[in-house]
């Protein structure tokens, strides 16, 4: 073998049973910050280098679509200083991944971005417009985001449509709801992980996490690795799945 040649990575679970989309809630940055007597935009940085690495991690391991929870609509309840923070981070991080696009990553904006200051805005459009061929890992960055706020969204455009007579109310199918979500065409979630020992949805993807497993582990989010989500992958296999029908 060539001294630098790539390690081969050996996913944890057979690639029949491995989920196509897992979510991840990137849940207690603070606290590990507060431990360590430092800021909590220190856990927030922590925070995102461990995204980098889980991103690459799911790629290299087969999972076809991940989503991260970044920012939700209720965190702009924070301080200025620590949204600011997380700006500062939002605007490195949609820098730092670039390298990644040759690598086969697609990334896609969920939730309102408009909120967000202009630059980090048009970030996000270039990433998504230089990323949109790529087919191994697709990456959904919830930012702004809320659940509720994004099946209010899909209402709207819907009551829209009725408005315009192009749509039948008597036609709306929840596949009508999917189809304007901030996720169409992204499968269902099979698979939730919030570390950090709450052992809450928070409004994350709540319809399309109709029928996923949940994984809660009191790891904080600075701390997760990959053996972590290797834990979740071989617990998730061991379920037995019937979205409502029997065995
Ligand atoms: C939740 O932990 C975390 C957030 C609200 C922010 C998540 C942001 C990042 C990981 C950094 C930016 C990431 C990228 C990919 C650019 P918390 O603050 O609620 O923690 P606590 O419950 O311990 O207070």
């Amino acid at each position: 073998m060539a001294l630098f040649e790539k390690k081969e990575i050996k996913p944890p679970i057979p690639p029949e049973q491995m989920p196509k989309h897992v979510g991840f809630i990137m849940d207690g940055n603070g606290r590990w910050a507060k431990k360590r007597g430092m800021p909590r935009t220190f856990g927030h940085k922590a925070g995102g280098e461990v995204y980098k690495k889980i991103m690459q991690y799911c790629r290299d391991i087969g999972i076809q679509y991940a989503s991260f929870y970044v920012f939700s609509t209720e965190n702009w309840a924070r301080s200025q200083a620590e949204i600011e923070g997380i700006f500062r981070l939002m605007r490195e991080g949609l820098i730092d991944v670039q390298p990644h696009v040759k690598e086969g990553v697609r990334w896609i904006l969920v939730g309102d971005r408009t909120k967000f200051p202009q630059d980090i805005q048009d970030s996000m459009t270039k990433l998504e417009e230089d990323s949109k061929d790529n087919t191994r890992l697709t990456s959904l960055m919830c930012c702004n985001y809320g659940g509720r706020a994004e099946i209010t969204h899909s209402v709207r455009e819907i009551a829209e449509l009725v408005k315009q007579g192009k749509l039948d109310p008597a036609d709306i199918t929840e596949d009508t709801v999917n189809e304007h979500l901030y996720t169409a065409g992204v499968p269902d979630v099979d698979l939730i992980i919030r570390p950090s020992g709450e052992l809450r949805l928070s409004n994350f993807l709540i319809w399309q996490s109709a029928y996923a497993e949940y994984y809660f582990t009191d790891i904080l989010w600075p701390d997760f690795t990959s053996n972590d989500l290797d834990d979740a992958l071989r617990a998730y296999a061991k379920r037995g799945r019937r979205f409502g029908g029997a065995e």
